[in-house]
Formats: structure tokens, C-alpha cells, sequence
């Protein structure tokens, strides 16, 4: 093996408990003292290792392992370094991690790269205080509106962004989010390593898994006006019902997502009813849907098919009805030239895979607007849960996923493989 397996497991502990929560897990929140306490730790070590680091202004940090060529478009790792409140050690911080001990060896042994390689901390991928998700990957992809950090606010404080940003130091600027954004031409490519967070490696035995595509989300809302009126007293006939169309609503989204000849997920959270009486028929309701699916073309009929559907309920109810849409990420694929050679490392590193669809959203979804990239998904064990303390992944897991990351950026950074 080329990575120190235990120095690995000691950092992933020391960085991943900082942020820990009386309440049970870590709770490692963007742009607070522990998210600092973070970034200083990781700082020293990206320097121990060679790196030259920086933050760009809205908090992604960045560390820079010169090439041979400095003038060549550097390899790109990382993922993010904030967490879900009460969350585990794991989700993100293992893909930071891994990426600096591939280049920690590689420091140790003097090797140079042709290529430079940068590792990236996202900031704020979890946006547990500022809702959104993927803020910081989002703004290297110029996703966000200009005006973001006045408009967004804390979910309990109501502070703004901008002043987060702001009482956080550290150079950022939340008036430049131009400043954040990459242009195709800056990296040769995208790497991110993650957790699985699912049950399907530790179902199927494998360590790892090479991901193929980040199944695209939507996530709407669909609002169904109708005439509340007694429930006794109006005849079934007589009625326009909003919550009888928005139940048939939650049904078709389970039939569509079953029906679809992929591995769609479909899912309605919850209807919230006016005036939300068991004797009043309601006269509005809220229904919101969430489908997920790596199939463009699949992805693109759910949402289609079914406000076909809303539309001919409504119209046989005689009820109105609008739709408000909150997320709409596509689909992103991984190159396949780079599920090639990520298949190989793990080949040559002596590393059981297999390859999978990516149905949780990661930073590398918004990256894949600008550049090629590949994943790799490492076991969940714990029954395969995350987003809770009790979320874990083993040390040989650990050091076998980082083991092919490590051989996998060496690849990207010394041969043309795209
Ligand atoms: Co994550």
C-alpha cells in the first residue's frame, strides 16, 4: 500500500470530532468557530504536505500541490467539510481526508506530479443553518444568484449570510461571489470520494463502488386550490375537493416512480391542508414531491407525466392548481473514460468494486457543469446509515478507497487519459 492507512484513521478522528454535540454527533455548522477550528487543523497539514493553500471568497478552501508544469490545468480532489447537525465523522470529511493523504505519500516520497494537484474543503455542502445545499460548489459554478448572501438568512437566527461570512473573517468577501466562480479551462478534472450512505455495498459485500451518475432531483411543490364547505352537508357530487386530488397526486408519484423501468425514487413528504379540519372539505392544499433518477430522459417524463396527471385531476374536480419548483438538478454523469480508470486503480490496488448510481446529490453533481468526474463510494456499514452519529465506515475501507484515490490522481496527473 502507498498511503499510511494510520495516519489516515487518527486525522479522519482528530478533524471529524471537532464540532462534537452535547446532543450526540458532531454538529460541524459553515462559517462558525468549529468550522474554523477545522480549517486551521487542515490548513497545517495541507502545508505539512507541500501545499500552498488558500480560500476563495466564500470559504472553499483550497491546497495546491505544484506539478512539474505548473502551466497545466491542475487534478482536482476533495469534497466537503461541514456536516447535518449530530451527524457522523465520515459523510464529506473522508474525501477531504483521503485526498490529502494520497497527497501526504506523495509529499513524503518526493514525488512530482506533471500535473499540479489542488484538494478542495466545500464549504456549506449540508447547509444545515443556510438552506440550500451545495452552496460552495454551487458558486464555483456560477449557480447562485449575485445577491444571494443579503437574501439568504440563518434558519433560527435570521442573520444573513453576508454578515456570517463577514464575522467569520478569514478574507471572505460575500460581496465577490463572482470571485468563487471556475471556468472550464481551470481544472483538468474532478475527483470526490464519499461515503455511501446507503445499504447497497454492505448488501452486495464490496468496499467500494465506483459511481456512474448522481441521479438528478426535483423537488416541487404542487399547490391545489378548491371550495372548502361542510362535509356533511355537501354532496360528493357537489364538491371540489383539493385533498382528494392531492392523495391520487401522492399516489401517481409512488406508481410513476415504481413504473418508470429505472431505479427512481419517488416521494411525497407531506400535504398541508386548509383549513385542515376532519369536518371541512379542504380548500387548499400543498403537495410536495421529490423524484430522483439518473436517466435523462426518464428524469425529464416523471416530471412531465405528472402534471399531466395533476392537470386531468384538477380538471375532473374542478379545482386550479400551480407549480413551485425548488430544486432541479439534472442528472450528472460520470466520464466514462474516468469510471475506466478509477475500475483500474482498484483493479491494480487489489480492491473488490463494482459500480453504482449515486442517489444522494454531491458536490461533484455541480462541478460536472464545468469538468469531467468520477466518484468513489466507500461501505457504509452501521446497517448503512449516515446523517447520525452512528454513521461508519472502517479503517481498512478507508485506506482501500483512499489507496485507489491516491493511484487514481497519480494517473490523472501524469498520463493524458481523458
Ligand atoms: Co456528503
Amino acid at each position: 500500500m502507498k498511503i499510511n492507512a494510520k495516519r489516515l484513521w487518527q486525522r479522519e478522528q482528530q478533524i471529524g470530532h471537532i464540532g462534537d454535540d452535547p446532543k450526540g454527533g458532531v454538529s460541524r455548522f459553515a462559517w462558525t468557530p468549529a468550522y474554523r477550528q477545522a480549517v486551521e487543523l487542515l490548513t497545517s497539514w495541507m502545508e505539512e504536505a507541500g501545499m500552498t493553500v488558500r480560500m476563495d471568497p466564500v470559504g472553499n478552501l483550497f491546497g495546491r500541490y505544484e506539478g512539474k508544469n505548473k502551466h497545466l490545468a491542475p487534478v482536482l480532489t476533495g469534497s466537503h467539510l461541514d456536516t447535518v447537525p449530530s451527524g457522523g465523522c465520515f459523510d464529506g470529511l473522508a474525501g477531504i481526508m483521503a485526498s490529502l493523504e494520497a497527497v501526504m505519500s506523495m509529499h513524503e516520497r518526493g514525488e512530482i506530479p506533471e500535473r499540479p494537484i489542488e484538494i478542495v474543503a466545500f464549504i456549506n455542502e449540508e447547509a444545515s443553518q443556510f438552506l440550500g445545499g451545495c452552496f460552495g460548489s454551487k458558486a464555483m459554478a456560477g449557480q447562485l444568484p449575485l445577491d444571494y448572501t443579503q437574501t439568504c438568512r440563518h434558519r433560527y437566527t435570521n442573520q444573513t449570510l453576508h454578515d456570517a461570512m463577514l464575522e467569520f473573517g478569514m478574507g471572505l468577501d460575500p460581496d465577490n461571489l463572482q470571485g468563487s466562480i471556475l471556468r472550464k479551462e481551470d481544472y483538468y478534472l474532478f475527483l470526490e470520494l464519499h461515503i455511501e450512505q446507503g445499504r447497497y455495498l454492505l448488501q452486495n459485500g464490496y468496499p467500494m463502488a465506483v459511481v456512474t451518475s448522481i441521479a438528478g432531483i426535483k423537488q416541487f411543490y404542487i399547490t391545489i386550490n378548491g371550495v372548502s364547505c361542510h362535509a356533511g352537508g355537501m354532496a360528493m357530487a357537489d364538491r371540489h375537493d383539493a385533498m382528494a386530488a392531492a392523495a391520487a397526486i401522492a399516489c401517481e408519484v409512488e406508481r410513476l416512480a415504481c413504473n418508470s423501468g429505472s431505479q427512481t425514487r419517488g416521494t411525497v413528504g407531506y400535504i398541508s391542508s386548509d383549513p385542515g379540519e376532519q369536518n371541512i372539505v379542504a380548500q387548499k392544499c400543498v403537495v410536495s414531491v421529490d423524484f430522483r433518477e439518473h436517466q435523462d430522459d426518464i428524469w425529464k417524463r416523471l416530471y412531465t407525466d405528472l402534471l399531466d396527471f395533476t392537470e386531468s385531476e384538477c380538471k375532473r374536480r374542478g379545482l386550479t392548481y400551480s407549480v413551485f419548483t425548488t430544486i432541479d438538478a439534472r442528472p450528472a454523469h460520470c466520464a466514462p473514460t474516468l469510471i475506466d480508470v478509477i475500475d483500474q486503480c482498484a483493479e491494480e490496488a487489489g480492491v473488490e468494486h463494482t459500480q453504482m448510481v449515486s442517489f444522494p446529490s454531491h458536490d461533484a453533481q455541480q462541478l460536472a457543469k464545468l469538468f469531467p468526474i468520477g466518484m468513489i463510494f466507500l461501505r457504509s456499514l452501521s446497517d448503512g446509515r449516515s446523517h447520525c452519529p452512528d454513521e461508519y465506515t472502517s479503517q481498512e475501507d478507508l485506506a482501500a478507497g483512499t489507496e485507489v484515490l491516491y493511484r487514481t490522481i497519480w494517473k490523472a496527473a501524469n498520463e493524458d487519459i481523458l
